[in-house]
């Protein structure tokens, strides 16, 4: 058991006009034990957090931690890895010419597991953790369904003796029917290895059968962070709500009749450009609360509003349920007239 934090970390992708800041100074710690379910829409930096914590993208900014020792650019500390990734599609991590044993082989500790014997049985045993039979352990990937693969993936990354696991959309890929025994076992591992996670899913359905937190993530930034059942029930920024509702049946953020609820020059607001973010809150361009709507809340075109320290923490200026404490940065709003902290969404 381990806590992973992020401290101001930013990921950069290439340079001059064509630079994007994929993730821009994200503060979130998993804490130990814990599973944290990281949701956002396509392209907000998700997967780019994830692989900078584990050396796949240089971090351009800020710190990544275990425990408090810093992660090397490698993803190392202490010439170990205490980060193991399992990705959506599991030929990222196996390699389709190696034996699913091998495999996980490769990824045993050589100095903790000698000897091909001890070996032999510790990839054996971590067959039997994920439900598929040692004896297939001579197979090839491409001889095993998807879920058995992703199952192997899994066993992989266990072989690793992680301190914390990052899994990214890992379910994503497989039939709706696998779905489901995938996400028991990982739920079932975690709390039988007591395992530190970051899950990274765009459904929140996914997440809120494996979370004890929810961090949403925006355009390269952390907008909201609390308890899974605390955010989900009370979601209180606009862009959790607007996720929210597009995820319940019927879909999109629509009334009854299956117009859209949002204000017209709301929903016709093109995407942001991640080249080019926006200025102040990123998502005052769509926002349905912000000043398209509210001409008075110019305070979202001009100012940041970071989120920081508090357990259900919110980056909105407008935000309402409860009120902050007068010493929480989180929400501009609370220097504005009282008026203007009244959010109407
Ligand atoms: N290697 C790369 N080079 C340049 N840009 C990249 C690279 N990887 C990601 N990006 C860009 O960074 C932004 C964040 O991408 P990322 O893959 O982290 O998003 P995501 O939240 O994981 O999305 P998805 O839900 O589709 O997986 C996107 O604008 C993407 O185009
Ligand atoms: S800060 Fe303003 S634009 Fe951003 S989410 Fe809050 S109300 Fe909307
Ligand atoms: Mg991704």
């Amino acid at each position: 058991m381990s806590e992973l934090s992020f401290e101001n970390v930013s990921v950069r992708f290439g340079t001059g006009r064509r630079a994007l800041t994929a993730v821009d100074g994200v503060d979130l710690t998993v804490p130990s034990g814990s599973v944290v379910g990281l949701v956002g829409e396509s392209g907000s930096g998700k997967s780019s957090l994830a692989r900078a914590a584990v050396g796949l993208h240089p971090v351009s900014g800020g710190r990544i931690l275990v425990d408090g020792a810093p992660l090397g650019r490698d993803g190392r500390v202490g010439g170990r890895r205490p980060l193991q990734m399992v990705f959506q599609d599991p030929y990222s991590s196996l390699d389709p010419r190696m034996t699913i044993g091998a495999s996980i082989a490769e990824t045993l500790p050589r100095d903790a597991v000698r000897g091909s014997a001890a070996r032999r049985d510790e990839v054996a045993r971590l067959l039997g953790l994920v439900d598929v039979g040692a004896e297939r352990a001579h197979m090839y990937p491409g001889q095993l369904s998807g879920g058995q693969r992703q199952r192997v993936a899994l066993a992989r990354a266990l072989a690793g003796r992680p301190d914390v696991v990052i899994a990214d959309e890992i379910t994503s890929a497989l039939d709706v029917s696998i779905q489901g025994t995938v996400l028991n076992l990982v739920r079932d591992l975690q709390r039988r290895l007591r395992l530190s996670m970051l899950f990274i899913t765009h459904d929140l359905a996914v997440v809120r059968y494996v979370s004890d937190h929810i961090a949403v993530m925006y355009l390269g930034r952390i907008v909201e962070f609390g308890p899974a059942e605390q955010v989900l029930r009370d979601p209180r920024h606009p862009y959790t709500r607007e996720l929210l509702a597009a995820a319940r049946p019927g879909g999109s953020a629509a009334g009854p009749t299956g117009a859209s609820a949002l204000p017209a020059v709301v929903a016709d607001a093109e995407p942001a450009d991640p080249h080019h973010p926006p200025t102040g809150c990123r998502f005052h361009p769509r926002c349905p609360v912000g000043p398209l709507v509210h001409a008075d809340r110019t305070v979202c075109r001009e100012r940041d509003p970071a989120a920081a320290g508090h357990p259900h923490r919110t980056a909105c200026h407008f935000v309402t349920v409860p009120p902050a404490p007068p010493h929480d940065p989180v929400c501009h709003g609370l220097a504005e007239p009282p008026a203007a902290a009244t959010a109407t969404g």
